[in-house]
């Protein structure tokens, strides 16, 4: 991102590549989840499971990769040490079923996080608003992909 580029964004910097890092914690820590969660599903109808999170889960690599994109075009660089993903994001861990088998439970668990995700990418999207254009489209899209990811998930309800 040239000059011209970096100024035409109208909001504090650091402040921004500090948000965008900690969302593209929590996308690691989904991504982690939700993947774990496709591998070890069990049960009766597991395949479709599986397949629900897989897609999820690829999704949220997506996520993790373009913001790294936008943080670096900022000018800042991404949490680079697993270590530092759980303290970096602002939501705890998703975690995993406990019963491997359990489809409520992992409805639960990604509901939730997806919630989460949500309303992280809604305050990003208020706060770029008319003040970062790119970030903004970024932010917006992502937010639409965690809408369908809801939604997903909520219709596999009883
Ligand atoms: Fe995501
Ligand atoms: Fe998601």
């Amino acid at each position: 991102m040239g000059k011209k580029a970096r100024e035409i964004v109208d909001i504090d910097l650091k402040d921004l590549i500090k948000d965008l890092d900690k969302a593209y914690c929590d996308e690691w820590l989904a991504f982690y989840a939700w993947w774990y969660m496709a591998q070890a599903v069990e049960g009766k109808g597991y395949e479709d499971m599986q397949e629900f999170l897989n897609k999820i889960a690829k999704d949220e690599l997506e996520h993790a990769a373009e913001l790294a994109e936008r943080i670096i075009e900022l000018g800042g660089l991404p949490t680079n040490r697993i270590a530092n993903l759980e303290k970096g994001a602002n939501s705890p861990y998703p975690g995993v079923m406990k019963d491997l088998a359990d489809y409520d439970e992992i409805i639960k668990i990604v509901t939730e996080a997806e919630a989460g995700a949500i309303e992280v990418y809604n305050k990003l999207a208020k706060k770029t608003f008319g003040k970062d254009h790119d970030t903004y489209q970024l932010v917006t899209h992502i937010m639409g992909e965690e809408i369908t990811h809801e939604e997903m998930f909520e219709n596999l309800k009883d």
